[in-house]
């Protein structure tokens, strides 16, 4: 069945390896019939989280009390069946306008019933200039522990390591098997 698959870019670069790996996503899930759509965080103006438990009181939609470029976003996120968080690692962890949006997921997660995550489909993309355990794996850790608390599942993660050294292009079968592999359990 055709699901609504909303992306989250945490690179910086219009033509680095998160995006090539994201619109070889993008390719196979077209193909599965699948809605996509996608914020480039980076360009975006948003905060962190001030922890000031507004959100709390309201346990159907985020209401965040921050009025920024991610308040819409809350919503696409509310809207979404699955949640692809695609970044590159950044000194053994997500890219900065990643972290900061996953922050801002705490409005999301309420005192009184389910989190508004429950019963969605998260996926993991991420690329790095090391190996897998030059930080990937502390996110891939971060992202399924964020991913249960809110009652949601975690599908998948598709790594692409050695960026820097090794061209995406020489991994793109890899990478491409990988995704196609992934886009069938959603
Ligand atoms: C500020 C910064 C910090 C980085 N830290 C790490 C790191 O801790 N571990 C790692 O494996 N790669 C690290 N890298 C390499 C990037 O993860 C890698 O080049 C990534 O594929 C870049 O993605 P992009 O082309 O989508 O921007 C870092 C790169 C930058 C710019």
């Amino acid at each position: 069945m055709p699901k609504h698959i909303l992306i989250l870019n945490g690179s910086p670069r219009h033509n680095g390896n998160t995006a090539n790996l994201i619109s070889w996503l993008n390719n196979t899930l077209q193909n599965a019939k699948h809605t996509v759509s996608q914020h480039d965080l980076y360009p975006l103006n948003f905060k962190g989280c001030k922890h000031c438990d507004a959100c709390k009181k309201n346990s159907a939609k985020p209401a965040c009390i921050l009025q920024d470029d991610f308040t819409p976003i809350l919503e696409d996120i509310v809207a979404a069946d699955i949640i692809v968080i695609a970044s590159p690692i950044y000194c053994w962890s997500f890219s900065g306008c990643m972290s900061t949006a996953l922050d801002r997921f705490y409005c999301l997660f309420k005192r009184k019933g389910p989190s508004l995550f429950a019963g969605k489909k998260f996926v993991g993309l991420f690329t790095a200039g090391g190996d897998y355990f030059d930080g990937m794996e502390l996110c891939v850790t971060g992202l399924k522990e964020l991913t249960q608390h809110g009652q949601a599942e975690y599908v998948g993660t598709v790594s692409a390591i050695f960026c820097d050294d090794k061209p995406m292009q020489e991994q793109k079968q890899r990478l491409t098997e990988a995704l196609t592999d992934l886009v069938t359990k959603l």
